[in-house]
This record gives C-alpha cells, sequence and structure tokens, in this order.
C-alpha cells in the first residue's frame, strides 16, 4: 500500500540568522507526477527539501500528507512516512564499503544480516539500472560519477514513496542519465511521487510533468513542462536571457606547454589505473577528457596536480619535470586545479569565506603581512572575487558551509581561475551552476584559452566538452581510446569509444 497519495508543503518559512531562506511556500505533488524544482544557486531548493526530509525545522507551516499535518523532524520520521532523498553533496560514510552504505538504514534486516543475499540483490538491482559500481570499494576511492551512482541506487533500493532528488545527473553520463530516467518514469508510473532539482533545463522539460520555480527562497512561477520551454523557464529563473550556445571563435594553436609521456598511475589498491597515457597541452587551447567517470581520469588529474605519485613516464611543464612534486609546488609553477569533489577537496568548510578564497595562497607575498596574513587586502580580493564570480553570501566572515551548493562552487571557480593560472585543470567545473552561472564560468574559460591559457577540461558533459573544447581524448580502462578535433566528424561515435568499443 502506498504510503502517500498527495504531499503537500503549505505556508513554508525557513530562516538561517533572521535571513528568510524560503519565504511562505505552497507546493503540491501527488502521486504518478514528477515535479521539477528549479531556481537560481542559493534560491533555497535545498533547504526546502532538506525541510521535508526532516534535515531542518521550519519556522512557519507545516506539510501535509494526504490532507493530513504531520511532524517530520527527523530523517528517520522522514523515512517512516515514506521519504526517500538523494543530496546534492554525497552523504556517504567514506570508509564504508559502497554495498556497507546502500545497507545502512536497511530497515528490513532480521537478526542477522543477510550479507550475502542483499548483495545478490543489490547487483541485480544496479545490473537494472546499468550502473557499473564496484560494492567492496570503500567510498574514499570512488569517482564523483560513482559515488552518486551509490546515492541514486542507495534511495532507490531502500524503495521510498516519494523520492526527492537534489541534482542527482550532475556528473553522471548521457547514457546514465538516460537509463535513471527511464527508472523515474517507471517509478511514476507506478504511482511513486518525484521531486527532482536539477539546473540542466532540458532534463526538467523532459522528464517533469510539472515544474515550480523559486527566486530569492519564494515561489515566482509554477507551469506545466507542455505549456514552456526552455527559454521561458530561464527567463523566469534569473530574470533575463540565456545564451545555450556560445561562440568559440578560431584561434590559432601555439606553444606547447604541457606534456604528459606514458604516464602510468596505479589506484589506491595498487592497480595500474592509468596505463601509458601521452598527450600534449598548448596554450589557447582548450584539451577536453570525456570518458564515463571510474576510467582513471580522477587519477590522471590528480597525478598532474601532486596529488597521487606516477609509476613511470614523465610530466613536463615548460620543459620542467614537475611529476611527483609536491601539489604546493605544481601550484606554485602554474598548474591550478579545480577538484570534481570540490566540497571535499576544495574548501575548508568551517572556515570564513575570505579565508577559503586564499586557501591555497596564503603563504604568497601578496596576502603576507610579516607573521600574520594581511587581513584587509584578503578580505578586499575576497569581496572582489565575490563580485565577479557572483557568488551570493550574507558576508564575507560566514562559515563558508552556510552557502548554497552552487555558490561554494563559484567561490572555488573564482579561486582558481582568478589568478590567470598558465594551466588550469577542471573537472566537471560547471556542475552544479545554475544556467547563468554556467554561461558565465564557460565565457571565463574562454577568456583564459584567448588570454593565452591553457585547460585541461575533464567532463562527462559532452554538450560542455564540445561547446568548449579545441580537442577531445576519450579515456577508456586508463587509456586513451582516441584523440580528435573538436569538430571531426569520428566524434559522433564518442559513445562507442566511451564504452571502450572502438579506438582511433
Ligand atoms: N545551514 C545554513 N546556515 C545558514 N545559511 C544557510 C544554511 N543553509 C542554507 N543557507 C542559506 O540559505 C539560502 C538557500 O540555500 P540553498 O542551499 O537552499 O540553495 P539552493 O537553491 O539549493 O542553491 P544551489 O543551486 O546552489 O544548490 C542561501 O542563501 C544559503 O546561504
Ligand atoms: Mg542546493
Amino acid at each position: 500500500m502506498r504510503k502517500i497519495e498527495q504531499l503537500e508543503m503549505a505556508g513554508i518559512t525557513k530562516l538561517f540568522h533572521g535571513v528568510p531562506a524560503n519565504k511562505d511556500i505552497n507546493l503540491s505533488i501527488r502521486s504518478g507526477e514528477i515535479l521539477g524544482l528549479l531556481g537560481e544557486n542559493g534560491a533555497g531548493k535545498t533547504t526546502l527539501m532538506n525541510i521535508l526530509y526532516g534535515l531542518y525545522q521550519p519556522d512557519a507551516g507545516q506539510v501535509l500528507i494526504n490532507g493530513k499535518p504531520v511532524r517530520i523532524s527527523s530523517p528517520q520520521e522522514s523515512k517512516m512516512h515514506g521519504i526517500g532523498m538523494v543530496h546534492q553533496h554525497f552523504m556517504l560514510i567514506e570508509s564504508h564499503s559502497a554495498m556497507e552504505n546502500i545497507c545502512l538504514g536497511y530497515d528490513a534486516a532480521p537478526l542477522v544480516f543477510p550479507k550475502a543475499k542483499l548483495k545478490r540483490q543489490i547487483i541485480e538491482f544496479s545490473r537494472k539500472f546499468n550502473f557499473d559500481v564496484d560494492l567492496d570499494k570503500p567510498i574514499w576511492q570512488l569517482s564523483a560519477g560513482e559515488q552518486q551512482r551509490v546515492e541514486i541506487i542507495k534511495a532507490l533500493f531502500n524503495g521510498a514513496d516519494l523520492l526527492i532528488l537534489d541534482e542527482p545527473t550532475s556528473v553522471l553520463t548521457p547514457q546514465e542519465i538516460k537509463e535513471l530516467f527511464v527508472i523515474l518514469n517507471k517509478m511514476k508510473d507506478e504511482g511513486h511521487l518525484i521531486i527532482l532539482i536539477s539546473h540542466k533545463l532540458d532534463e526538467i522539460m523532459e522528464l517533469c510533468d510539472r515544474v515550480t520555480v523559486l527566486q530569492k527562497g519564494a515561489i515566482v512561477g509554477d507551469a506545466e513542462t507542455k505549456d514552456v520551454d526552455k527559454k521561458i523557464l530561464a527567463r523566469m529563473m534569473i530574470g533575463r536571457d540565456v545564451i545555450f550556445n556560445i561562440e568559440r571563435e578560431e584561434i590559432p594553436s601555439s606553444d606547447r606547454v604541457l606534456s604528459v609521456d606514458k604516464v602510468v598511475v596505479t589506484s589506491d589498491k595498487g592497480i595500474p589505473v592509468v596505463s601509458n597515457i601521452s598527450f600534449d597541452l598548448y596554450r589557447n587551447e582548450i584539451f577536453g577528457i570525456a570518458g564515463v567517470s571510474g576510467n582513471g581520469q580522477k587519477e590522471l588529474v590528480e597525478a598532474i596536480t601532486g596529488l597521487r605519485k606516477i609509476e613511470s613516464g614523465s610530466i613536463v611543464l615548460d620543459d620542467q619535470e614537475i611529476s611527483n612534486l609536491s601539489p604546493r609546488a605544481i601550484y606554485d609553477k602554474g598548474i591550478s586545479h579545480v577538484p570534481e569533489e570540490r566540497i571535499k577537496f576544495g574548501i575548508a568548510p568551517g572556515l570564513f569565506l575570505y579565508e577559503n578564497a586564499i586557501l591555497k595562497q596564503h603563504h604568497l607575498k601578496k596576502f603576507a603581512s610579516r607573521l600574520s596574513l594581511a587581513y584587509n587586502t584578503v578580505k578586499d580580493h575576497t569581496r572582489g572575487l565575490i563580485e565577479s564570480f557572483q557568488v551570493h553570501a550574507p558576508g564575507i566572515s560566514i562559515p563558508t558551509k552556510n552557502l548554497s551548493g552552487g555558490n561554494i562552487q563559484k567561490l572555488i571557480l573564482g579561486r582558481e581561475i582568478d589568478d590567470n593560472p598558465p594551466v588550469l585543470v577542471a573537472s566537471h567545473p560547471t556542475y552544479g551552476l545554475d544556467v547563468g552561472a554556467t554561461e558565465y564560468l564557460r565565457k571565463q574559460l574562454l577568456k583564459r584559452r584567448k588570454e593565452g591559457g591553457a585547460v585541461l577540461l575533464v567532463s562527462e558533459d559532452l554538450e560542455e566538452i564540445f561547446e568548449l573544447c579545441d580537442r577531445v581524448a576519450v579515456i577508456f580502462k586508463g587509456e586513451f581510446m582516441g584523440v580528435l578535433k573538436a569538430d571531426d566528424p569520428k566524434l559522433c561515435d564518442i559513445g562507442l569509444m566511451m564504452a571502450g568499443s572502438l579506438r582511433i
């Protein structure tokens, strides 16, 4: 028996330190419906869903299930009511295996935990999705895409009536997104209720029946998707038009800046995960690495940025060998890095905004004054960064973790790009950004390219790869299946290359 036929949020208001994150929100969803929740970074989407999931208590308003008010004071209570959630930032336990994480919160466990049986069921379940995850690996060894798959399997396996998905597809491949959508549509047909938060308007248009748009904590629009299009939605969200296809001007290629030669890197388990990869990166170039996450791109990026040792081969920056130098030394030589798991590796969540704004630069002369930081300079710098990268924050002396997901991303991107690094290594740089911020960031990357910078772009978003890159490498099981110019017609077979069935 389905517990939820209809769910309503009525007059929900949530304040943080007196500032409203949600203002008098009224929202309703019924069985067999998929509702999209849209809004700029910081609009209040995650806060609203965290209320439904029992992580926050509203200051006013109530939740009604089948017309009756209910109390949801913890995630356990929320689960009891039949609500499940895939979180924007992964909430997995690092040292536990993927399997253990999926089983956490599994209610039907009898006295002795049926590990083997559950494992079989989970394997079967993930096969149904075509989600490939090594269930025995601890979470800390998994790439962001793999962790996202684990989060989704976990939420679905625990079988909720109402499923909340907070940006579930940010690091999935197009193929995986397709599979997920098949499942979600099936759930909808079975009478489930689904709320999807996404910045990808195509996804909202494809999957949702209805969409609700938030702006600065309040609802500014509500529409059936059949009555609107992407442009209208973007305008509702950010109050202006957005360019969906940015022009990339032709620039002749220039000097080589980075040379990666026959690099071999092993995983945390000592198994080779990057085998003999070679490529050159030139000034005025954006070089893309496309592939399903978990095929070695994480380890390759870590090797280039000094976070992981290489077993053999060489990495040369401007004629200097840099392989196996410390991350700090590599950064100082001119390689900036936007890591894929930005919240985990890109910031110290408890530190203030102005501290995170100079996280890797605090030792530089411009921010130091004798024995301490030059606080006024640092704060001025932070204010500049926030303004140019449009980070919405109530102030710079607040813990960074209090910003919305997308705004944390913008702060890190600003920090890494603002200094005009000769080489920028960026993994999924626009993941989590709203359409306006994505447009801005892509323009920034093209600006770096024009000014002589080189960008190594790791992404699973093919649209992004094609829009920005001059050349594209496709990685599969630690090897390049081919390196092609972005306008090469052979790239129409990129899907086959990503799956490892075609080498060019
Ligand atoms: N724990 C908290 N303490 C203080 N302020 C918070 C907290 N959580 C969220 N906020 C603030 O509430 C507002 C809404 O944030 P929320 O995370 O809900 O946005 P969002 O719509 O999910 O954005 P994004 O697309 O970037 O994920 C933001 O201004 C944010 O700074
Ligand atoms: Mg959010």
